[in-house]
């Protein structure tokens, strides 16, 4: 192949979101084996007659010869709510299998920071540096993150930081609903089982998401919400902040950010004495 070629070739792959090398060699996947006899054996042997079972029990192979869709949400909200400790949560993220992020994710990026912090900050989901590292805003974003932080006297030991998605999307592209809604369970029982006392949603897509709101960022940001998880009683105060990846395209914007960092600040100082 001339030059020429190799570049439009590489340039086609970008394109697409092949923006990593994860091996020397490529794989080619349409070449791989056809699906395992195992799971040909599974599809034709009988489905249990006894009385009917929850998705989550039917093996994933029998429901999808069957022609059913995984319960993807039924079991991330099972998986999401079995886990009593953050360790477990973590664990219920490698084994489930209902996000297709996964598969082109080198690691888990569940969090970052003291659990104990009275701050929870939850952005996107991870890019190219923290898929790499497994740690949520450790890129060019993460570092301005840090400078935000710092500035109202904050580091990662006086946070919690997690994402909105725990594997990267490929080629940064944006998070789609159905993939924001499979890994919602499991952010849910993380809000739930850190208990901050301040949520700041870092970015339009946490705090649409969160807020189920369709207004962006601009007319989200700044106010204070009260968020409620299902099942949980009480509130937790919440903030809408912009996201520093947009601060670093927009720097004109920082001074509404400091605004919203000077309103973080003076609602930890009451929090935390309350
Ligand atoms: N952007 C995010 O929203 N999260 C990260 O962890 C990194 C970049």
């Amino acid at each position: 192949m001339d030059q020429e070629a190799l570049r439009a070739a590489l340039a086609w792959q970008l394109a697409l979101g092949a923006d990593e090398a994860l091996n020397e060699t490529a794989i080619n996947r349409f070449a791989a084996a056809p699906p395992a006899a195992a799971a040909v054996a599974a599809a034709s042997a009988p489905l249990p007659s006894a009385a009917p079972s929850p998705a989550a029990a039917v093996p994933r192979a029998i429901r999808a010869a069957k022609g059913t869709p995984p319960d993807t949400g039924a079991e991330a909200r099972q998986l999401a709510a079995a886990a009593m400790d953050l360790p477990a949560l973590r664990q219920a993220l490698e084994n489930f299998e209902g996000c297709g992020l996964k598969a082109t994710a080198s690691n888990l990026v569940f969090a970052d920071g003291n659990p104990a912090a009275p701050l929870m900050l939850i952005g996107e989901a991870p890019g190219g540096d923290e898929d790499r590292q497994g740690r949520p805003f450790v890129g060019v974003s993460g570092q301005l993150l840090d400078r935000m932080l710092a500035s109202i006297g904050l580091d990662r030991d006086a946070c919690y930081i997690t994402n909105m998605l725990p594997w990267r999307p490929p080629g940064n592209r944006q998070p789609t609903a159905a993939e924001l809604a499979a890994c919602l369970p499991f952010l849910q029982r993380h809000i739930a089982l850190v208990a901050p006392r301040v949520l700041v949603f870092v970015g339009g897509t946490s705090a649409k998401t969160l807020l189920g709101k369709s207004e962006g960022i601009m007319r989200l940001r700044g106010r204070w919400y009260d968020f409620k998880l299902p099942e949980v009683d009480e509130a937790i105060p919440a903030l809408a902040m912009f996201h520093p990846a947009y601060l670093l395209r927009s720097p004109a914007q920082k001074a509404l950010a400091w605004r919203d960092l000077l309103a973080l600040q003076e609602r930890l100082a009451t929090a935390v004495t309350a």
